[in-house]
């Protein structure tokens, strides 16, 4: 009789926890699918503008009412492409398909650009995610040039990329000779995608090299970090430790440390080393204990901006990092990484940041920054806010 009693509980359980994983996996399907629903209606609602002005437009933001477009050579041209490659990712609807390869080859230029470093975000967004799910053959030639235009801004004597030229606009009023910012950490993938394709490992020597140098001069002891190290080209020695985007120099802008802890998440996949693993876990673990963090998971555009709570949340820097702890729990500490990129992507989804459908210029999340200090892009939506959040999602769907 106890046996039986035995028997008859342990099934319970079972039954239980099935029927609880089962309700869980049901909630996460639900979620996704339903964010992509409603995504696939605001860009079709993009594509329909686009298609009425008669021209190939790549939208970015909307501000007062009108939706704003940039040319193929400013550093967000690749996220609207990016973000029809994961929309057919997502649908599995080739007409996502036929879309996404037309805005993606419209950026056919871009392969040679050298005056600023945003050419690993413009093509991995836009070719990468193409070559990824087309197998579009010419698409490797053009990673393999833009690996080398990006190349070209390697300075060999400070072991660094430089991320911007200083001879024009607010970048040469600063006395920068040498800056590289944080964001930089991202053109990497590219440089490794290169080697890949090309097995030419001056790429990825680069790449590391870089990565190297940032770990050493852009972190402060907890792991935080400075937005522009400004080097000595010739040396490598610091000049300046500063910031463009954030509060203050010694402050830590909330897209950068994003961008640090998914740059690291990537360096780690791609050389199996340790250290850079251990790195984007501190940089996590700066945003995670922060007493400035909102218990939504949504930063303040910098951790240290004076007036909190009264400052303007950063979307996008909650998007890039969701997409970050989802690949990084798939290194290490599954659970803990996973729930924060969950709790992350189910506060963007929340009527607090997505828009309503046919509103927002047809973007997905509202309540971004582009940046503060330039009083440009505030509080609204952003292109590449959209494009990591739809990348969590499929990270999130691939993790089920
Ligand atoms: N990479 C520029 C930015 O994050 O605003």
């Amino acid at each position: 009789m106890k046996k039986v009693v035995l028997f008859t509980t342990a099934i319970s359980i079972m039954l239980l926890a099935f029927s609880c994983r089962k309700a869980a996996q049901k909630g996460t399907d639900d979620l996704i699918s339903e964010n992509v629903a409603f995504v696939a209606g605001q860009y079709a609602r993009h594509i329909a503008a686009i298609e009425d002005s008669g021209r190939l437009l790549n939208p970015k933001t909307f501000i007062n009412g009108k939706i704003r477009y940039i040319k193929p050579q400013e550093w967000t041209s690749g996220f609207f492409p990016g973000s029809l490659w994961y929309l057919y990712e997502l649908t599995g609807d080739s007409v996502w398909k036929r879309r996404a390869i037309r805005f993606t080859e419209a950026l056919d230029t871009i392969q040679y650009l050298t005056n600023h470093h945003d050419v690993g975000f413009m093509i991995g967004s836009s070719y990468g995610n193409g070559l990824r799910l087309s197998g579009n053959e010419p698409y490797k030639a053009v990673i393999v040039q833009a690996a080398k235009s990006l190349s070209t801004r390697f300075r060999p004597g400070a072991g660094i990329i430089q991320s911007w030229n200083t001879d024009r606009g607010w970048q040469s009023e600063r006395g920068w000779e040498c800056p590289v910012i944080i964001d930089n950490m991202m053109n990497l993938e590219l440089l490794f995608e290169a080697t890949k394709l090309s097995g030419d490992s001056s790429f990825y020597r680069i790449a590391v090299t870089h990565a190297d140098n940032t770990i050493r001069n852009q972190f402060r002891s907890d792991y935080s970090t400075w937005h522009v190290i400004d080097y000595n080209p010739n040396d490598g020695s610091v000049r300046n430790k500063n910031t463009a985007q954030g509060y203050a120099h010694e402050s830590c802008w909330s897209r950068g440390q994003a961008w640090a802890i998914y740059g690291f998440t990537v360096c780690f996949r791609e050389t199996g080393n340790k250290k850079y693993l251990e790195q984007a876990e501190k940089a996590f673990e700066f945003v995670a204990n922060h007493p400035n963090l909102p218990a939504d998971g949504v930063p303040y555009w910098d951790y240290n901006a004076p007036k909190i709570p009264e400052e303007l949340r950063d979307a996008s820097a909650a998007a890039i990092m969701a997409s970050a702890l989802y690949e990084l729990s798939t290194y290490s500490n599954r659970d803990y990484y996973k729930g924060w990129a969950d709790k992350m992507v189910a506060s963007l989804s929340s009527p607090a940041y997505r828009a309503k459908p046919g509103e927002n210029g047809y973007f997905i999340l509202m309540h971004a920054v582009g940046s503060i200090p330039h009083n440009n892009e505030i509080d609204v939506p952003l292109n590449y806010a959209d494009y990591y959040f739809l990348e969590a999602l499929k990270r999130k769907h691939d993790l089920k």
